[in-house]
């Protein structure tokens, strides 16, 4: 059993989840999927399908415009949360310490959070990839708790490059080394029909992080039905 994500980001409408839904509840698979839609989509059975947030406010409520709480998630029905998304991280100032927070009052509520860390092209051309893994790492998770890790080297999100097999191996063990205890790790980014199966295959990945390929059936699917 493999964890698949697929985060729609900005993307998709509610006529598009609900046939997304449809058509994962016409496949069978051993998989956890879970769909992480924005906010407004969120509401309503997934047939199935495990439904999450991109992000939650490190604040438990108050005057914070725009911002989304932990039990707002949870009164939606959310287990599962993405936190520190590269996205969050570059165009929203997200430092590792708001990435722990957020991660911190996802756990209190009872909601699994996706960390997610990796290094950007610079910081891999330095051959600073295991030193900034491990520091994001370290900085960024929670001192109790159950959370899935998410490796997504910056450079390979909706790029079409991949890093090679052996660079995903050494980058994932040095996670699993790193935490205090075993938790799940996913491996992100231009992930496709052609490289799924051969990467979640790859020791020490639990699972996968899927971008663009999740916002279709015609591209998820056939990712879901590869993994194995
Ligand atoms: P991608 O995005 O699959 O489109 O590269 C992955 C992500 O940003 O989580």
């Amino acid at each position: 059993m493999k964890i698949i994500v697929g985060n729609w980001k900005m993307n998709g409408n509610l006529g598009e989840k609900e046939s997304m839904l449809s058509a994962l509840q016409s496949i069978k698979t051993n998989h956890k999927v879970i769909l992480c839609v924005p906010f407004p989509l969120i509401y309503g059975d997934g047939f199935g399908t495990n439904i999450g947030a991109q992000d939650v406010s490190n604040h438990e409520n108050g005057a914070f415009t725009g911002d989304v709480s932990a039990q707002m998630l949870v009164d939606a029905g959310v287990k599962y949360v993405i936190v520190g998304h590269s996205e969050r991280r570059l165009y929203h100032n997200e430092t590792n310490e708001i990435v722990r927070e957020k991660a911190t009052i996802a756990i209190k509520h009872g909601i699994t959070p996706i960390i997610c860390i990796g290094e950007t092209m610079e910081e891999k051309n330095a051959g600073h990839t295991i030193s900034v893994i491990k520091q994001m790492l370290m900085e960024s998770i929670p001192d109790n708790g159950e959370y899935i890790i998410a490796y997504e080297p910056r450079w390979a999100i909706g790029s079409g490059l991949t890093p090679t097999n052996n660079e995903i191996v050494t980058a994932v063990k040095t996670i699993f080394d790193t935490l205090p205890q075993p938790m799940p790790i996913l491996y992100g980014g231009s992930i496709n029909q052609s490289n799924a199966h051969d990467i979640a295959s790859i020791p020490y990945i639990d699972g996968l992080l899927i971008g663009g390929a999740s916002l279709k059936s015609e591209t998820f699917i056939p990712i879901i039905n590869s993994v194995d």
